[in-house]
């Protein structure tokens, strides 16, 4: 059974054998050396005291993960976080990583974040296109910034605003409370088998693309279980209403539990 859920730190070898190749083989990560499995225990022990870290497990095996990070520490940037994916490499191409950012999102926005943004080093037109497909807007490209594999590389910025609201925003809810709540413990368990199948391998590139109409995808993948969608639903946490740009899920965040509840 497939399914995205939260990462334990029992994730941290597959998550650490899903990274180190990437940061020994390709510019993608600005690491030099793969971290070890008890340093990314820690970063995930980390992430999870505030942030999202998720996990694509498909029979208990973990082919992907994303995660949210502090963007920068000063306290006006406390809204707005950084985001980075990775799939294994035998498992690209078939959705997972557009899965994961979904889920991520959903979760950022039950949290009451406003805007993720996200690094690309150059060239990764895999990336770009998912960062494209997802909703993100590129915003510029700091050039010859790191220097890896013997070459200097540029990084292009992207940004995603995740969701409009009240302001002054009240603080993000840090992501242990979200997890304590009721309605995190009753959202449903794994979803049946047969459920948000994933295209073959390789479909995604072959496949036509639909037009783009500027809009961000649904906020909740439909394999993404036991997490931010009932709980949003219940709205108990904050959904502040639709982005002032268009991007919104409409109306109310009546009108957005309604929207969740139609594609879950
Ligand atoms: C980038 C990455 C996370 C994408 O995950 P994935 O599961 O392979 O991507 P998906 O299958 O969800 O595809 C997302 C989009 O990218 C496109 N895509 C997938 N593989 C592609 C490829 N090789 N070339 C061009 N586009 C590609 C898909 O067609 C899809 O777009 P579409 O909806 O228009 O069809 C994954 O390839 C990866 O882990 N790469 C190495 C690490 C990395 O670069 N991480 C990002 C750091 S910024």
């Amino acid at each position: 059974m497939d399914r995205i859920r939260l990462a334990t730190l029992d994730d941290a070898p597959a998550i650490q054998s899903i990274y180190a190749p990437i940061v020994t083989h390709s510019h993608t990560s600005f690491e030099l050396e793969p971290p070890t499995v008890e340093e990314m225990w820690r970063r995930i022990e980390g992430t999870l005291k505030t942030l999202p870290w998720l996990v694509y497990d498909s029979g208990g095996h973990v082919l992907g993960y994303a995660y949210a990070g502090v963007f920068r520490t000063r306290p006006a940037y406390q809204w707005t976080v950084e985001v980075s994916v990775y799939v294994a490499e035998t498992a690209r191409g078939r959705g997972i990583g557009r899965a994961l950012y979904e889920s991520l999102f959903a979760c950022l926005r039950v949290q009451g974040h406003r805007t993720a943004v996200a690094g690309i080093t150059l060239p990764n037109p895999t990336s770009v296109r998912l960062h494209e497909r997802v909703g993100f807007r590129k915003v510029g490209v700091f050039h010859r910034v790191g220097f890896k594999l013997g070459a200097w590389h540029d990084v292009a910025w992207w940004d995603l605003p995740l969701q409009a609201g009240p302001d002054p925003p009240a603080p993000p809810v840090p992501l242990p409370e979200i997890q304590a709540s009721r309605a995190f413990q009753a959202a449903p368990g794994p979803a049946p088998a047969g459920t948000g199948k994933l295209k073959p391998r390789g479909a995604a590139r072959q496949e036509p693309r639909p037009p783009d109409t500027g809009a961000i995808p649904p906020p909740v993948h439909p394999l993404f279980v036991r997490t931010c969608q009932t709980i949003a639903t219940a709205g108990e946490w904050p959904y502040h209403g639709p982005l002032a740009s268009g991007h919104g899920f409409g109306g109310t965040r009546k009108t957005y539990a309604r929207q969740e509840e139609s594609i879950v």
